[in-house]
């Protein structure tokens, strides 16, 4: 589908399939720009973290944690965060360990701001992370609220929070594109929150529809994808999409256009 539908880049939020590499090398095969951060669920059941190094090998450029993807077409720079997250705040499975050593949250923190120093100011910052930052709300509905156990937290990344502080400093992040807290909440909870602009004008966007696909009403499968528009180096447009088969727009979720406010 998205082979058709021809978008100028696709960022994979991670959660691909617990260590699948068929998966993941076909994500190689993608003629379109793409950026991944692998999710906690992409670890695969391996502590020695050698079916992770696996994964990370085949995915090669493809993956950006802790790291910056300075795009021209698009005209976009993409900062991946930390790689692996499973949210709560802090912490290193030893899987990620394995691979990578014990990283601190400041040194995670760090990672991530350097690595956005380096991306031109003059063209729009996305951060791409796993898990979403800490300061997005505690309820459960919040883009990354514990739902699944009381008392609902904010079940957001501290080092990804400190990060966007330090980068702030000196330019405000487009856009924070993040999956793994599932927009369908536990314990009959209803629907997250998906959508958040702070006070600095920064999108945060969590992109966990799961499942992913869906038959509707007459049995035709939809596949969603978080859409987003970037129009004069701004971001112009998000929202999630539901496609037929087809490519067409089944049904959109609009949740941001430029200098409008949607409720
Ligand atoms: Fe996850």
């Amino acid at each position: 589908m998205l082979e058709q539908l021809k978008p100028d880049a696709v960022l994979f939020v991670g959660d691909l399939g617990e260590g699948d590499l068929k998966l993941i090398k076909d994500l190689k095969t993608i003629s379109i720009p793409s950026a991944v951060i692998l999710g906690n669920h992409d670890r695969g059941i391996d502590h020695t973290g050698e079916r992770l190094r696996t994964s990370l090998s085949l995915l090669d450029d493809l993956h950006c944690g802790w790291d910056l993807k300075n795009w021209t077409s698009p005209n976009i720079a993409v900062v991946g965060a930390r790689p692996c997250s499973a949210g709560g705040g802090f912490y290193l499975s030893s899987e990620v360990q394995a691979v990578y050593g014990s990283v601190s949250l400041t040194e995670s923190a760090n990672r991530i701001a350097v690595a956005a120093k380096k991306a031109p100011v003059n063209k729009p910052l996305i951060i791409l992370a796993h898990s979403g930052p800490v300061g997005l709300g505690s309820e459960a509905s919040s883009p990354c609220g514990r739902d699944w156990r009381l008392p609902a937290i904010d079940w957001g990344d501290k080092d990804l929070a400190l990060a966007i502080d330090q980068i702030r400093k000196y330019r405000i992040p487009d856009l924070v594109v993040f999956g793994h807290m599932h927009h369908q909440l536990k314990r009959g909870g209803g629907n997250r929150r998906t959508f958040v602009k702070d006070k600095w004008g920064t999108l945060y966007l969590n992109a966990a529809c799961v499942p992913r696909r869906v038959k509707d009403n007459l049995g035709n499968m939809l596949s969603h994808l978080s859409w987003v528009e970037i129009l004069d180096n701004q971001i112009n447009h998000i929202s999630h999409r539901w496609f037929r088969s087809d490519t067409s727009v089944a049904y959109q979720e609009t949740l941001f256009i430029r200098d409008e406010h949607i409720q």
